[in-house]
């Protein structure tokens, strides 16, 4: 049996002023000692803007901050990019990596690479987004498109940096959409996933999250499957309730 502790790590995307994260980790905190404590990590993923707002409202609580991007060199002249040093200085421990909204915008598997290197390198946890498109799936093509994302962001990483690694599956085609993948596609991409990272960590290790519009609804579902180890939550973490309820899910 493996001993991967769930996570459950909100996205928040383009939302939330610093003034708005501050009321929402207010919140948050107050319904973290109401009732049991999830037996999940959380972790919250603030614009950059309000990573230092958020860091300092949760500092007294088990929850985890992380940025939604890391640029891959150290400093430079890199106009709008923000460093590893800058994030962790923010008080936060972690980045999003490769967001398909990202790849989208351009972000190549080999910029994922080294933006994983450039995290884990600096001592960040990395929650790297891997998924296909609806056209891939519907082509037959998801786990080979899967398994390339995959082997290109991980063919770096050393086993001790694999610590910090998690796994987000997200298929492009759930995000946002409402249509979340059943429990058992869901199931069947994480455990390739899985067995993909296995030729590079330990696969028994890396914790794989199921994210695309998860929802209060169907979290116990999809966390239920074996190779289910949380969840990366979009527009259902911009609520303190829901983001506890599938948390408390997990
Ligand atoms: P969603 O977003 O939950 O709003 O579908 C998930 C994500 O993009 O990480």
């Amino acid at each position: 049996m493996s001993r991967r502790i769930p996570l459950v790590a909100g996205n928040w995307k383009m939302h939330m002023t610093s003034h708005e994260a501050r009321e929402f980790a207010s919140e948050f905190c107050s319904l973290l000692v109401q009732g049991d404590a999830p037996a999940a990590e959380i972790a919250v993923c603030p614009p950059f803007t309000a990573l230092e707002t958020v860091a300092q409202g949760f500092a007294t609580s088990p929850v985890w901050i992380a940025a939604q991007d890391v640029h891959e060199q150290a400093s430079g002249a890199h106009t709008g990019e923000i460093s590893a040093a800058m994030i962790a200085a923010a008080g936060a421990e972690g980045a999003i990596i490769g967001h398909s909204e990202r790849r989208e915008a351009g972000e190549t598997d080999a910029r994922v690479a080294a933006k994983v290197q450039r995290a884990l390198g600096s001592g960040l946890r990395a929650i790297l987004c891997v998924g296909e498109s609806l056209k891939q799936r519907e082509a037959g093509e998801t786990e080979s498109w899967l398994a390339t994302q995959v082997r290109v962001a991980l063919a770096d990483v050393t086993a001790d940096q694999a610590e910090g690694l998690s796994i987000a599956y997200e298929p492009i085609w759930a995000i946002g959409t409402g249509k979340t993948a059943t429990p058992e596609i869901a199931q069947e991409a994480c455990a390739h996933v899985r067995s993909i990272a296995g030729e590079f960590v330990d696969a028994n290790a890396v914790r794989v999250l199921y994210g695309g519009s998860v929802k209060p609804e169907n979290a116990a579902e999809l966390l239920a499957q074996p190779d289910i180890d949380g969840a990366l939550v979009g527009g259902a973490s911009l609520d303190p309730v829901s983001l506890m309820a599938i948390a408390r899910a997990a």
